[in-house]
């Protein structure tokens, strides 16, 4: 059979997320995890990261070693990409030593030339499109939060980029309902939003863009939010924070539209007092430093099912 790459959920089934989340939870919980720890023995993966990184790249480096590989860190400017070698022959070349490759690029091109001409699996660490990583690992928070996916309710406010992407599609495969609210401008990607209605019309739930955060998030079982100002948007600081402030910070009042017990996410970094006050990314609605935990937990799923 020929190799498996994670590139973007859209890739993936419905009962295929359903058996990552499945395994994201014997690896979490299991009182042994000494049976997991073979997993990828003699096994090597390197974390080609092109952007800066705390959770992705910690995270899938213990996820190896817990699984008893060996992880090899890759700056992209201290490779040889950085002088120009090309994606391709890097892949030709990666592929000859390591078994996978988990990178983090700025264009999504470059991860779909880089999963082309290696021969070995390559996981979507974030790119400008998708953060399909990260969205594995929401998902599994909100069912281990609540006990079910289907029939929920996932607000997203903010910047469409490429979490929301992600989340886009990761709901609509579940059948969690989503609704974006975001300034005219900074949509989602088109396509993101065509996958996800074309999605959400076999699992019966919706989705809806609008611009009024209080719309968004009425009777939300989750609210989330990310930077209004990703990586690689940092020439556009000023105005894209004129365009977000004050409408589009997740705050105390804006939690008083959605359900009462309603979940705080956040992929971090956070940017406190932009996107979301330090009064809701620590108060009790919070659940973001378990979701960030849930990142290792998910990256051992990812790699044992693609390595395996
Ligand atoms: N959420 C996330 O991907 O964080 P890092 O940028 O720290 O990896
Ligand atoms: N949207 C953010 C996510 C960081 C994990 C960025 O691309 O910078």
């Amino acid at each position: 059979m020929g190799k498996r790459d994670f590139l973007t959920l859209q890739d993936y089934s419905e009962e295929e997320i359903w058996e990552l989340l499945e395994s994201t939870k014997l690896f979490k919980e299991s009182s042994s995890p000494e049976i997991f720890a073979e997993n990828l023995r003699n096994r090597s993966v390197a974390l080609l990261f092109q952007k800066p990184s705390t959770r992705t790249r910690v995270s899938f480096e213990v996820a190896v070693n817990q699984l008893g590989g060996h992880a090899v860190y890759l700056g992209w400017s201290e490779s040889q990409l950085g002088r120009g070698e090309t994606v391709a022959d890097t892949a030709r070349v990666l592929s000859r030593y390591v078994d996978c490759v988990v990178a983090r690029v700025y264009r999504q091109s470059d991860l779909e030339e880089l999963a082309k001409h290696a021969t070995i699996p390559v996981i979507n660490a974030l790119s400008d499109l998708y953060h399909p990583c990260q969205i594995l690992a929401d998902l599994y928070t909100v069912w281990e939060k609540r006990g079910v996916l289907k029939g929920l309710k996932l607000a997203y406010v903010g910047d469409g980029n490429n979490v929301c992407n992600s989340l886009l599609i990761g709901c609509s495969k579940m059948g969690v309902n989503i609704s974006v609210a975001c300034p005219s401008g900074y949509e989602p990607y088109s396509k993101a939003v065509e996958y996800a209605r074309e999605n959400s019309g076999k699992t019966g739930s919706t989705v809806e863009i609008v611009r009024s955060p209080e719309k968004a998030v009425e009777k939300a079982d989750v609210i989330y939010t990310d930077t209004f100002v990703s990586m690689g948007d940092e020439a556009e600081r000023e105005e894209r924070l004129k365009t977000f402030l004050p409408t589009y910070q997740v705050t105390s009042a804006l939690f008083k539209h959605a359900s009462e017990d309603a979940l705080f996410m956040h992929c971090l970094p956070a940017h406190r007092n932009e996107e979301v006050t330090d009064e809701v990314m620590d108060g009790p609605h919070s659940v973001v430093w378990d979701q960030a935990e849930n990142r290792l937990h998910t990256a051992k799923a990812v790699l044992s099912e693609l390595l395996s």
